[in-house]
Parts: structure tokens; sequence; C-alpha cells
């Protein structure tokens, strides 16, 4: 992945092969080695034509003073996607698959100015009370939780089994959803990031956030929810749905990632193969080069202009490839030596990522605690035979299969909070394990 190959030559398979054509950011060979597809769109200049699924153009900021200069300058660049030019004139397809994360929706990502401030003060406001002792008992319980699952086996798939489930678990605790609603958040986040059924995934996820809502303000808690529900910025019902499931949604897929490609790096490098001390160096080292989000940020110029030497057409859709311009060779050793988190995995700007905090902390406490419970985990297959997830946005493994010496798990969590306790509802406890959800599940294992 550090290999930086420098002549203008597309990747194979490339249909940039073709005079005119775009850069497809999609499909297996992309997946298999986005670095030689940076590589290629470098000698476009800051900029490049790229493709991030059949059909859907966009211009891809490669180069990383661009990005900042792009991402800072609201003036000229809007992130409300009712600006989106081939949208408004009718060349995405209504079922297009990059919608659902294009698509304008009234909350803080895709709003500018006052709009903006206000929809993100309260989620910063309301994040910022998350007590960090609180989280971590959580990550922890929930991380014990998922290991007692496959502690016995001496193998897993550290996505499917671990990675994958973790942040949904932590969503539902930090969210104070109730069982029912719970197992509901779970089927239609992971749905839609399955892209398996997306539709009726997204209705259930509204549906459950919607009833969240409804049960925190006749009853609010210690929870997120409660909080931005209390938030003087007042919030109507529609705007409380959007962000909640922005949040959700904005939450999950790239912690997935983040978890998943530090254990990749931890498990393959042996430079960390050492102990301890080593995640939150793994962790960097991720951000820089593998960010769980490779290319997002879409912003639309106001007007037509030229921007970094190239001509843009107001609304045209850019994109900020955060893993190019994160490796690109311009940016010194050491700019990366003088400081290590200058990354832009998390983006910059106004609309930079408010959660990175205690992404940084679950993400860190996750992995943490799995290198604990099973010290000597290895991969179990080729390193070559790994697959990375396709799509233009997100940067992850499909799966991750790893074994260990078998332990017997962990059958009763470390501690359990008030409001852990009180997420329990009665019918939970009546209704018999095979018939649960997920976090119900969790939740009849947290009583046993
Ligand atoms: C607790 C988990 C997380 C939550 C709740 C969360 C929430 C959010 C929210 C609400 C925004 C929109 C901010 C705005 O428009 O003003 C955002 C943006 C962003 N987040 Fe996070 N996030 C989380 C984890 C992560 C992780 C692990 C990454 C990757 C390292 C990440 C990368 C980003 C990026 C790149 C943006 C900018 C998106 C854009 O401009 O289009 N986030 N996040």
């Amino acid at each position: 992945m550090d290999a930086q190959p420098t002549a203008p030559v597309p990747p194979p398979g490339c249909p940039a092969h073709q005079p005119g054509g775009r850069v497809p950011l999609y499909g297996p060979e992309y997946a298999a080695d986005p670095q030689a597809y940076y590589a290629y769109l470098r000698h476009y200049g800051p900029t490049a034509p790229v493709e991030i699924t059949p059909g859907v153009e966009a211009t891809l900021v490669t180069d990383y003073a661009t990005a900042l200069q792009l991402l800072q300058d609201s003036g000229s660049f809007r992130k409300d996607a009712r600006r989106w030019r081939d949208f408004n004139e009718g060349r995405i397809a209504p079922d297009s698959p990059v919608l659902p994360v294009l698509a304008h929706r009234p909350n803080c990502m895709y709003s500018d100015g006052a709009e903006h401030l206000r929809l993100r003060q309260s989620i910063t406001d309301s994040m910022s009370r998350i007590d960090p002792m609180r989280l971590s008992q959580s990550v922890e319980r929930i991380s014990d939780f998922l290991i007692s699952q496959f502690a016995e086996r001496g193998s897993a798939d550290l996505i499917g089994s671990y990675a994958k489930q973790l942040p949904l678990f932590v969503f539902n605790e930090l969210f104070g959803c109730t069982a029912d609603i719970g197992d509901r958040v779970f089927f239609g986040i992971s749905g839609i990031f399955d892209g398996v059924n997306a539709e009726k995934a997204g209705e259930v996820l509204f549906q459950a956030v919607g009833e969240l809502i409804a049960l925190k303000r006749r009853k609010p808690g210690e929870d997120v929810t409660s909080w931005l529900l209390q938030h003087h910025t007042d919030l109507t019902d529609e705007e409380m749905l959007h962000q909640v499931a922005l949040l959700l949604g904005a939450g999950a897929e790239p912690l997935v990632n983040l978890i998943g490609n530090t254990l990749h790096r931890l498990l393959t490098d042996d430079r960390y193969a050492h102990e301890g001390g080593l995640i939150e160096e793994a962790m960097d080292d991720t951000l820089w080069e593998n960010p769980p989000m490779a290319t997002f940020a879409a912003h639309y110029p106001v007007s037509d202009m030229e921007f970094a030497g190239q001509k843009l057409t107001a609304g045209d859709l850019m994109l900020v490839g955060f893993a190019a311009a994160n490796t690109g060779p311009v940016l010194s050793a050491a700019r990366k030596a003088g400081s290590n988190r200058a990354h832009l995995a998390w983006s910059a700007g106004p609309h930079a990522c408010p959660s990175k905090e205690p992404a940084r902390q679950i993400a860190v406490s996750a992995i943490e605690n799995l290198l604990n419970r099973l010290p000597d985990v290895q991969l179990s297959v080729p390193e070559g035979s790994l697959t990375w997830r396709p799509g233009a946005f997100s940067r992850g493994l499909a799966t991750l299969p790893a074994r260990y010496t078998p332990i017997k798990p962990v059958t009763r969590p470390t501690r359990q909070t008030t409001a852990q306790a009180s997420a329990l509802p009665t019918a939970v406890a009546a209704r018999q394990p095979e018939q649960a959800g997920v976090w119900s599940k969790f939740l009849n294992w947290l009583t046993k």
C-alpha cells in the first residue's frame, strides 16, 4: 500500500484507457489497489475526473493542500445537496446506490451557514456530555459479550463477528435504545450498509428512531437522544429524526472500518507485532494511509469558477479523496512527523467530524480488549487473499479471518450501570433467547 507508482499509466482494466474515460472509483480492481488509481489520478493535477458508480460523475480532489482549501472555503463550496446539478437535471437514476449517502436530508451534514451551526451545535453539545469512563466500561462490556460468542472456537471473522457489531451495540447504549428498538436499529443500519434490501432497512431504521424519540420525549434518560431533545436549539421532530439517523449512520460505518483497518494493520505489519502501546500508533498510521472513509465530503460550487487550475460549473459534485490526499508524494515526511494527527481522515473545516474523540476512544478500547482477551490472535489466511469491499466512499475489509488459542468465554459482565439495567424491559427477559434479536441477546446475557 505504501508503493507509489509515478508513471501516468491507468491501472489495468481501467476505462481511463479509453480517450475521455473517467476513472472509476468502484469495482473489485479499485478495491484491490486504490493506491494505483490515486497515483494515476495525480497526473491530472490536484483534481481529477472520476465516476463513483456507473453514470455518476464527480471531480475528485487528490491533493492535500487543495483539499484543505476546498474544505475551509464555505463561501465558494456548499454542502446542501439540493445544489447538485446532475441530480437536478435528471441524470441520476432514482435507485442509484449513491443516493442514500448523497441525497439531501434536513441534518447538519447537508446544511450550510447559520442552519448548519445550529444543527451541529446540538450534536457537539450532546456528544460532549458522554462520560468517557462510562463509554469505556460500555465498550469493554460489549466487547466481552461479542468475544464470548466465539471465544471457545479458536477462530473467528473479526469483521463479521466483532468490528461490524460492536459500534451498533455501543450506539444502542449511548442513544438509550430499548431492546425492541435496538434490534430494529441494528437491522436497519446493517441492512443499509450491506446493501441488501436497503430500502426496507431504511424504513425500519426511521420507524425505530421515530419511536425512540417519542419514548425519550415521554421518559428522558441519561443518553444522547434525550440530550438532543433537551438542547436549547429546540429541534423539531423531523430534525431530531434526521439528526439521530445521521449520528447512527455516519458513526457506524466508519467506526467498523476504523476498528477493522487498524486490526488489519496490527495483524499484518510486523512493526506493530510487539507488545503494548502500539494500538494508538497503528490507528494513526491507519488514519493516514488507509482511512475508513477513503473519499467523502461532497461539496458543490456556488457559481462557475476556476479552482486549482480547473474550470468548475455551479452545482458540480466535488469529492475529497482523503486517502489520496493523505498519501500524496508532496506531503512531506516532515509534515507527517510534525503533527501525526494532521491527516484528513476526519475531514477538516466546518463539517469535520464532530465525534472524533468518542469514535477514537471506542475503537481503541475495542481493539485493546480484544488483544487482551486473545493475546495470540493472528491472521488465519494469507494476507493477499483478503478482499476489500468495493465502493467509492468507504474503505473496509469484507472479512478478517483470525485464529487464537480458545479461551473460556466471559459469562458475566464486569460492571453494569443503572442506565444499562433500566434499558432492559421485562418483556425481554421473558423472551426465549433464540427469538430475540442481537441487542436483546446482549441484554439477556447481562442479566444471566
Ligand atoms: C462515534 C462515531 C461517529 C459519529 C457519531 C460521527 C458523526 C459525524 C457527523 C454528525 C458528521 C457531520 C458533521 C457536519 O456535517 O457538520 C460527521 C462527519 C464526518 N465524519 Fe464522523 N462520526 C463518527 C465516526 C467517524 C469515524 C470513525 C470517521 C473516520 C475516521 C469519521 C469521519 C467523518 C468525516 C470524514 C466526516 C465529514 C463528512 C463530510 O464532510 O461529508 N467519523 N461525522
